[in-house]
């Protein structure tokens, strides 16, 4: 076996090794994990699935280790592990398909594990069936060490006050258990069989942790986790047994920039509506037409923007302001009443400049 940690980018040393995950856990120093992202083998024969699939055997890694026989002895052996190493405030997700669902949940019920969430992945491409339906789905266990003190960053990807165009919020969409995500390509990449999708993990780094926390995958099978939780400015790590996809991981993750993707990423605007919920008198409606004309008209703002800064000058959500300026009258009388202030305000200025000595 072929042990050892890499120091590639001489800033940070990651814990990436190639070896059995449960016997060189303790390479890990107990509670120094923030994040667990563990997709085990499942236990149901992958190193069929690119027939399945119909991947080209040239684009598949070889070598992939499957789950040992007794599945619940193994989920046992290195949940244990994971747990030892998670921090008290951690987070732990397990990704696991049907099969060997019930020794995932027993084993975790047994290490005295709080199930947070017990979400869905539904994924595309699901084996075509005639007999039967088609599984398109796995398991998505959220667990914590204490039920209460864990991240969870609500806003990490969408503003409270954001809507689809049809006027659903993005917020709760992205935050309900069934997560709606497609299957990568391979686009002709060498890969490891059953990628995860980077958009899935990327949930889950974003919302369970913070830039600089530790974000450990016990399988890391292509390096989803380590390459996205890298981009993302997480400190990463982890155990991969096969030396092949281990080599193939290794140079992936190399290429990736520390902190890149949060680069790319465009910033959430979270307006707090603190007013939300308070009565609206026909004063308030007032002044919110009068800040909305002084910033068309003056600060040359445009509707959008007005309306962004609306809702945080008035602590009122976007819909709240949206009907207020649909009072075209209101909106009108405030126009004439910036025109009429600025006029006052330049004849106001001229008369002084005709006193001023020539
Ligand atoms: C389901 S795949 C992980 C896929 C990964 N999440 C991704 O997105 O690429 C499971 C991986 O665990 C590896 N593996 C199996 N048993 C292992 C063990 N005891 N320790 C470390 N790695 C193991 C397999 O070789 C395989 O690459």
């Amino acid at each position: 076996m072929n042990l050892k940690t890499s120091t590639w980018d001489g800033v940070m040393i990651k814990h990436i090794y190639n070896g059995d995950c449960i016997a060189n856990a303790s390479n890990l120093s107990d509670e120094s994990v923030d994040l667990m992202i563990c997709d085990p083998p499942f236990g149901i024969g992958e190193a069929t699935f690119d027939k399945h699939y119909a991947r080209g055997k040239g684009k598949v890694i070889d070598g992939y280790q499957e789950a040992p026989d007794d599945y619940a002895l193994f989920s046992k052996n290195w949940m244990s592990e994971a747990t030892r190493v998670l921090k008290p405030n951690g987070s732990m997700f397990i990704i696991i398909g049907h099969t060997n669902l019930r020794h995932v949940l027993n084993a975790a019920a047994e290490l005295g594990l709080y199930e947070i969430n017990h979400a869905i992945w539904k994924y595309n491409f699901g084996v075509n069936t005639k007999t039967k339906f088609v599984t398109s789905h796995y398991h998505v266990l959220y667990y914590a060490k204490n039920e209460k003190n864990r991240t969870f960053n609500l806003n990490c990807r969408f503003g409270s006050q954001e809507k689809d165009n049809s006027g659903g919020s993005l917020l709760f969409q992205d935050i309900e258990d069934v997560f709606y995500i497609k299957k990568e390509y391979s686009n002709g990449k060498q890969r490891n069989k059953n990628k995860l999708p980077n958009e899935l993990i990327q949930k889950i780094i974003m919302y369970c942790s913070n830039e600089g926390d530790t974000v450990v995958d016990f399988f890391l099978g292509n390096f989803t986790t380590a390459c996205v939780a890298k981009s993302l400015g997480r400190e990463h790590g982890g155990f991969e047994i096969n030396k092949l996809a281990y080599e193939v991981g290794c140079k992936r993750l190399e290429e990736i920039e520390y902190g890149q993707r949060l680069k790319e990423m465009p910033k959430v605007v979270n307006i707090n509506p603190t007013n939300q919920g308070s009565p609206l008198t026909e004063e308030d409606k007032d002044k919110i037409c009068l800040r909305f004309a002084e910033m068309r008209l003056l600060e040359k703002y445009t509707v959008a923007k007005s309306n962004e800064k609306l809702q945080v000058e008035f602590g009122r959500g976007k819909f709240s302001i949206v009907n207020i300026l649909k009072d075209k009258e209101r909106v009108l009388k405030a126009e004439k009443k910036v025109f009429s202030l600025t006029r006052e305000k330049e004849s106001g200025e001229q008369d002084l400049a005709e006193m001023e000595p020539q």
